[in-house]
């Protein structure tokens, strides 16, 4: 087990150099680029990992759903799982497949509508870099988990420092967006201090992996569609997009030689229990 700290210091969430202050807000993640990028992504190893952690709880809570790949594989093995997402589009998907084991609930981070120790597990999956109010955010997420309960856990799963789409963005895109770089590690950190002032003290880290798949035979038409796809998945209305996807191909190209069919997506996965085991602070309890 870490203290937050330890998981500030631990190697899978840095890089501690570029390790930024403050966050550098929200990507927009336009509803085409995340439904192109998600229908190239596989991620049953990150799904396995995110049922096995669920498995023992009675009440989870998805916060960022999106279509809810993970939503129900955690409603399967939790047994109810609520979603909480605020994409019109995405909401309509989470509401084909609510029913007895999944609730849905239009809504964001920054306010969840939930009263105080709702919840026995509360999971965040690649949520935190599109929030406007990142530590209000996790202040929502930390207040809906039942710090009474000694199994109760918060997981936030993000890019881990050799995650190999969050570097081709970095390195390529961002020098043209006019805005800060992602480190995703910082957003972790973030959490596990949020978390720690509301008496969550017990961290560990994870790994694991998915991958974007591109199949396409021919290199040329790899790079274009790869291009496409990652300036779509953040950039998608960006002014510079073209100036964008033009950098990329000899990145993309550079990365095929060495990977040809797979952009990795390596996942950090922090996992936050209450301390053994009192109630939290009430300085730092919280309503919406
Ligand atoms: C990259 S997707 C991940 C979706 C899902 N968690 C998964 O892993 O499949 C990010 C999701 O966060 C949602 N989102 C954006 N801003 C949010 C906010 N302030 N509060 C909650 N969710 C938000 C987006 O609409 C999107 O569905």
């Amino acid at each position: 087990m870490l203290d937050s700290d330890a998981v500030a210091a631990h190697p899978w969430c840095g890089p501690a150099e570029g390790r930024p202050l403050a966050y550098r807000g929200p990507h927009r993640l336009s509803r085409d680029g995340w439904t192109n990028f998600a229908g190239r992504l596989e991620r049953g190893e990150e799904i396995a990992l995110l049922g096995a952690l669920a498995v023992g709880h009675r009440h989870a809570l998805d916060v960022g759903g999106g279509t809810g790949e993970l939503t129900a594989a955690v409603a399967a093995r939790a047994g109810r799982c609520a979603a909480v997402e605020p994409h019109r589009d995405r909401v309509a998907v989470l509401d084909a497949m609510a029913g007895a084991v999944v609730e849905v609930h239009p809504g964001h981070a920054e306010a969840l509508p939930f009263a105080d120790n709702s919840f026995d597990l509360v999971l965040a999956a690649w949520v935190l870099p599109y929030v406007r109010d990142l530590r209000g955010a996790l202040h929502e997420i930390a207040r809906v988990c039942d710090d009474r309960d000694p199994d109760a856990a918060v997981v936030i799963v993000g890019g881990a420092p050799d995650n190999e789409l969050v570097r081709l963005l970095n390195e390529t895109c961002v020098p043209l967006s006019g805005e800060e770089p992602d480190h995703q590690g910082f957003l972790l950190t973030e959490a596990a201090v949020v978390f720690a002032e509301h008496g969550f003290a017990e961290f560990s880290l994870l790994r694991t992996e998915a991958a974007l798949h591109f199949p396409e035979p021919v290199e040329s038409d790899r790079i274009a569609v790869a291009a496409t796809t990652l300036v779509d998945f953040w950039f998608e209305d960006h002014p510079h997009a073209a100036a964008m996807r033009h950098a990329l191909e000899p990145a993309l190209a550079e990365h095929f030689a060495h990977r040809p069919h797979a952009i990795g997506d390596q996942a950090t996965v922090l996992v936050a229990r209450p301390s053994a085991r009192g109630p939290r602070p009430t300085t730092c309890r919280r309503s919406a």
